[in-house]
């Protein structure tokens, strides 16, 4: 896990160091959990989002997309239910001050019970080498089972508390960190406040005067701007049941606990479609959306082992199905994207608050209903986060060098091709002008002509450029360059005729589209 921790904390200093993610006000030393992107990381980000638009918006004709504000009307927040309950268990140290969701205290409580497991585990494996049965190991180590009770009862403990009738038991929730005895990171005391509920929404006033300003909230998913236009799409759109509307678009969230750098933000964008369907097809459009959504993950070729779906047991009252998609990140699986079955709870809500009749009328059933809904709902700077995690390697190569590369899908990275003169003199630069010149409108090009080509193959790869070109005396004598492949690092002579052909269907992001049908 340290070693893990390692490799996180180089990944954060790569993304900064490489013109990826910056803090956010870096020169006023930043403002928690909050992050700009860089020259590359706006690259890679509008290539993540464009993957999942186009695989959404072109690729089904029942889909189509919004770009809904960011400010709504406050009375929204009240019928999506975010007013009264977008909230989250909050507890304070006393002695360092500092503040905690009480219920991720409680997590990393089992968490380190899970670890002290593995530990053992991982240490009679390399004992025992191949003979090593794990699940005999774990039915009779001594220190394995009582590690694994002392889990499963605070587990139990937790899911008392957090299914209370009510919402969350507070008091029992503080007593669970009093009874494990959970300290302060910082301060290393047990001092611990109440636990309270704090609400996740930012908010400000709409309107000059003071008197007359009224309070508005900073959306805390773009969910909501969907549904509130289910009518207007619906109508102008005259789109017929199952159809989805797609939006991709900032969402706010006052997080008690910002950490891991853009896993969780203050501020960060979402990707999110609404699929609106016939009341008691949900559960198979459920299990259509889940295998779609996977796929779509899965096809950028990190591996199978590296996902997997968490379903909820516990779910929202208004929901009848709820899974995440996790990925393997270096701090353990995590949640990138959620799937819900949403019921009509949603535009039954809005219709009650709005005073509107918010129905689609079913000609093949010649009735006129609520329509259910699917969501399926990914945070970019997640995703971001994930194929950055995925792709960073520290490669030690034969000649005993190590060189860092990103081995970025091709499709998403920000540079697609950097071509070099191999020297500034004799006509090199102005050729290799020339090839950028042609190749530009067709995918993202680089010029670089500092230092040696060995340096520039490095900066390239640590950008995850797939292909670099270098320009010689031979080209200008018979029109070829050195073609190289970041992953492989082979160089192979071709003609500048080709490039476009060999480059192009690699780095689109048709050629990943193309796997999903
Ligand atoms: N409309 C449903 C919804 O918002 P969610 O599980 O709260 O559901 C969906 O959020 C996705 O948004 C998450 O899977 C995650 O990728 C992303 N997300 C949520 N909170 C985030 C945060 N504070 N920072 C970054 N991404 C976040």
């Amino acid at each position: 896990m340290a070693q893990q921790e390692e490799v996180f904390k180089k990944i954060v200093s790569h993304c900064k160091e490489y013109g990826f993610v910056f803090p956010s006000s870096d020169i006023y030393d930043g403002l928690g959990a909050v992050y700009d992107y860089g020259q590359n990381g706006v690259e890679l980000k509008n290539n993540i989002k464009q993957y999942w638009w186009q695989s959404m918006v072109l690729l089904h004709e029942n889909i189509v997309g919004i770009d809904a504000a960011i400010f709504m009307h406050p009375t929204t927040w009240k019928a999506s239910g975010h007013v009264d309950a977008f909230n989250d268990p909050l507890i304070d140290n006393r002695d360092s001050k500092k503040r905690y969701r009480a219920d991720v205290l409680i997590e990393e409580q089992m968490a380190k019970y899970e670890d002290k497991i593995q530990k053992e585990i991982e240490k009679a494996r390399k004992k025992f080498g191949d003979t090593f049965d794990e699940a005999q190991f774990r039915a009779t180590n001594a220190r394995v089972l009582e590690n694994q009770e002392k889990y499963d009862q605070l587990h139990e403990r937790f899911q008392t508390v957090m299914n209370a009738d009510g919402g969350i038991d507070l008091d029992g929730m503080k007593q669970i960190i009093l009874d494990e005895e959970i300290v302060c990171p910082i301060s290393g005391t047990r001092n611990w406040t109440d636990v309270r509920q704090f609400n996740l929404m930012f908010s400000t006033e709409m309107g000059a005067a003071a008197e007359g300003a009224s309070k508005i909230y900073l959306r805390p998913e773009t969910a909501q701007g969907i549904f509130v236009n289910y009518l207007n799409v619906q109508k102008t759109g005259r789109m017929k049941l199952p159809f989805g509307i797609a939006q991709i678009g900032k969402a706010f969230r006052n997080e008690i606990v910002a950490r891991q750098f853009i896993f969780r933000m203050r501020e960060f964008e979402q990707m999110e479609m609404q699929f609106f369907i016939q009341p008691g097809t949900e559960l198979d459009w459920f299990a259509k959306w889940k295998e779609t959504r996977m796929k779509w993950h899965q096809n950028l070729g990190f591996g199978a082992e590296n996902y997997r779906f968490h379903d909820h047991d516990k779910l929202a009252h208004y929901a009848n199905a709820a899974t995440d998609i996790e990925f393997h990140m270096p701090f353990g699986f995590k949640e990138v994207e959620g799937i819900h079955s949403r019921t009509n709870f949603d535009l039954g809500q809005h219709a009650k608050f709005s005073g509107k009749k918010i129905e689609y009328f079913d000609p093949e059933r010649n009735e006129s209903y609520t329509p259910y809904v699917i969501e399926t709902s990914i945070g970019v700077d997640r995703m971001f986060l994930s194929i950055m995690c995925h792709s960073y390697e520290e490669q030690k190569l034969p000649d005993g060098q190590t060189r860092t590369v990103l081995h970025l899908p091709a499709a998403l990275a920000p540079v697609k091709l950097a071509v070099f003169p191999l020297t500034k003199k004799d006509g090199l630069p102005e050729k290799a002008q020339e090839i950028i010149n042609d190749l530009r409108f067709h995918f993202n090009c680089k010029y670089e002509e500092k230092d040696q080509i060995g340096k520039r193959y490095r900066r390239m790869d640590a950008i995850g450029c797939p292909y670099c070109v270098t320009v010689d005396q031979q080209t200008l004598e018979d029109n070829t360059v050195t073609l190289r492949d970041r992953d492989t690092m082979e160089q192979k002579r071709v003609a500048i005729s080709d490039l476009r052909s060999i480059i192009e269907d690699k780095v689109s992001i048709t050629s990943l589209l193309k796997n999903l049908i």
